[in-house]
């Protein structure tokens, strides 16, 4: 199934003086499974379009389609929209509140009407898939560092088993360690329960090497969607509103300037480490035709 979003529009504080128009005519189908990344300048609208997807937020025009239903009918179970399309913050205090990180965790599928054990199994498993080690289970959340925090916080919406994870900035101020094990946690759940992911990130690499689409938000539009290969080979124009490529990138393009007859459709470390491996490759085999040829 899908979401859909058809000409979304959303305005802050319309009719006054603080009036913003966040988002413009948002046109989006979004499917099962897919790992999806979101990026855009500060203030670009990602925190507002992810929030609309879980009606958190309701559009100040458009529709909303979620497996088909539109989520702004009267009877629409709103509750089990936000228990399906399960949305971690971008800031992670904002969704911490219990007196115990154990209890925190169980807050969802607590507000589920699931039975205690089945809450309590759940919250096990979650806490453990996100790798937050026993001892901290009981004491309180707020005294955790950023990065243990934000684990809490998606344990917290893994335990309601969502068919839909979205992450805003879940790596915002980790360190590379924390960073890659969240992410690999991420992509593991994409691949093992087939979960649709929505990852809306500032750091190009992380969202080169997880997904199979992006999708460019600036000032409020879509600007670009497509793999990533599609996306940051437009890398000049993701410059000119103040984005850019992965760093790979634009290595492998200074290469193919300077006259080396490389594959420039890189974006990740890996891609590009095949690319440079196939010059070296053309490089020795017209080599040893050349020796072969001089030979004859
Ligand atoms: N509560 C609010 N009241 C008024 N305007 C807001 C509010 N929240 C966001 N905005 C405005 O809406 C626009 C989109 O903001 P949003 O937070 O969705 O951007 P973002 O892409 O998530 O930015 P960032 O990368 O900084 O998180 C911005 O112009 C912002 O100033
Ligand atoms: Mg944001």
């Amino acid at each position: 199934m899908s979401i859909i979003l058809d000409k979304v529009n959303y305005i802050y504080s319309e009719g006054t003086a603080y009036e913003s128009h966040a988002l413009r005519n948002i046109n989006l189908r979004i499917e099962d499974g897919e790992f999806i990344g979101i990026i855009g300048h500060t203030g670009s609208g990602k925190s507002t379009l992810i929030q609309h997807l879980n009606g958190l937020m309701q559009a100040t025009s458009g529709g909303i389609y979620y497996n088909g239903r539109d989520i702004y009918e009267e009877d629409y179970n709103k509750k089990e929209l936000r228990s399906k399309v399960g949305l971690v913050f971008q800031y992670p205090e904002h969704q911490l509140f219990e007196s115990t990180i154990f209890e925190d965790v169980c807050f969802g599928p607590k507000n589920l009407g699931l039975s205690k054990k089945e809450v309590e199994l759940r919250a096990f498993s979650a806490l453990r898939s996100i790798g937050l080690p026993v001892e901290y289970w009981y004491q309180s959340p707020f005294e955790l560092s950023g990065g243990q925090k934000r684990r809490v916080a998606i344990a917290g919406v893994l335990a309601m088993k969502p068919e839909v994870l979205i992450l805003d900035e879940p790596t915002a101020g980790l360190d590379p360690k924390g960073r890659d094990e969240i992410l690999a946690q991420v992509a593991a759940m994409h691949q093992e329960l087939n979960m649709t992911i929505l990852l809306v990130s500032h750091s190009m690499e992380d969202v080169a090497n997880y997904v199979g689409r992006i999708i460019v938000m600036n000032q409020g539009s879509v600007m670009m969607d497509g793999t990533p290969r599609e996306v940051f080979g437009r890398y000049q124009e993701l410059e000119a509103v103040g984005l850019a490529a992965p760093q790979v990138t634009y290595l492998i393009h200074e290469l193919k300037k300077n006259g080396i007859p490389i594959e420039a459709e890189v974006t990740t470390l890996e891609e590009a480490k095949a690319s440079i491996l196939q010059v070296f490759e053309g490089r020795g085999k017209n080599q040893k035709q050349g020796t072969k040829q001089e030979m004859l």
